[in-house]
């Protein structure tokens, strides 16, 4: 499957501009019928490119034939600026699966591997993509946070600046993911005044100059949602996200595509379970997933508008 005739873009037709005019395209988690209808509801209300990511474990849980039939039914149109990507490809054979079967765009993270077989193993992944004029993104660096089936440790470490350079001419990919203090999952910070590094940012922005960055492990956590899921019967305590003023800055200076994955699956959570727990005689699944669906897009609203700057960038 060829996925212009999907109506899809790659993301080197959606970076060009937002590094020219300084904003990021949100790169939201999906992984359902709920999921998708809240990020493209959202992108139509505002206006905004966007990447639909899915991860390896999300295309498993949906079955490749599934997902694709929804993108099919999306209707989407080379206009609206849709990417379809793989979010941390961990081989060659899954990038070239999504890419067999009509992804725009694939991450290889082969970020914990040594450099030298991160640039090996990025590089043939390169390759093979961009004979299908498919992007590519890769890691430099490594993100801690949530361990299941995607296998994010529990150990981080910056991007050093000096091997960006080497990194991106030796492997020819189209964007790289950085780390500088995000990481996966809710428990992103222990205090509220933690800064991203900006110094590590600024000196990759300058030796990378006009080349599109990502910033993985860049949900919000807003605590309103937090509040939300304890009152109506959960148990989430220390959970902290990413400031949004930082967030707002580092679309300034080269980082294109912000990924959100946290921030919808609480959303999801904490209006289904103030829907469930407001309305107990009810048991019908699309009285309650509706309000699902209408929360998950007013936070993808919310952030177009308030963390990427991307509203109003597509016809
Ligand atoms: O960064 C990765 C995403 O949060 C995907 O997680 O493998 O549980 O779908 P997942
Ligand atoms: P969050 O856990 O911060 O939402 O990060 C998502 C992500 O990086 C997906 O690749
Ligand atoms: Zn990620």
């Amino acid at each position: 499957m060829k996925y212009s005739d999907l109506g899809l873009v790659n993301t080197n037709d959606i970076f060009a501009d937002a590094l020219i005019r300084g904003y990021a395209v949100p790169a939201f988690n999906i992984y359902n019928m709920e999921t998708l209808l809240a990020v493209l509801n959202a992108a139509r209300i505002t206006h905004s490119p966007i990447i639909l990511a899915v991860s390896e474990s999300a295309l498993k849980y949906m079955g490749a034939d599934m997902l694709m039939g929804m993108i099919r039914g999306a209707k989407i149109k080379p206009s609206d600026k849709i990417a379809l990507h793989l979010d941390h490809g961990g081989s060659f054979d899954a990038c070239k699966h999504a890419i067999k079967i009509g992804f725009s765009s694939v991450m290889i993270d082969a970020s914990k591997l040594p450099f030298e077989e991160n640039v090996e193993l990025s590089k043939q992944v390169a390759d093979f993509a961009h004979q299908h004029n498919v992007s590519v993104e890769a890691e430099l660096g490594t993100l801690s946070g949530i361990e299941d089936e995607n296998t994010f440790g529990t150990q981080s470490s910056y991007t050093n600046p000096s091997d960006v350079e080497k990194f991106v001419a030796a492997t020819n990919i189209d964007s790289l993911a950085i780390a500088i203090g995000t990481s996966h999952g809710a428990y992103k910070r222990k205090r509220d005044d933690e800064e991203l590094r900006f110094d590590i940012l600024a000196d990759i922005a300058t030796r990378l100059p006009k080349f599109p960055l990502v910033l993985h492990g860049a949900s919000n956590i807003p605590q309103k949602l937090i509040s939300v899921i304890n009152e109506y019967g959960g148990k989430i305590s220390g959970a902290r996200g990413i400031d949004e003023h930082q967030l707002r800055r580092a679309t300034k200076m080269n980082v294109c595509k912000i990924n959100v994955d946290s921030d919808l699956r609480l959303g999801f959570t904490a209006a289904t379970r103030r829907a469930l727990a407001t309305n107990p005689e009810n048991f019908n699944p699309r009285e309650f997933l509706k309000p699902s669906i209408e929360t998950m897009t007013q936070i993808c609203i919310d952030e177009i508008r308030n963390i990427m700057g991307s509203d109003n960038k597509v016809a």
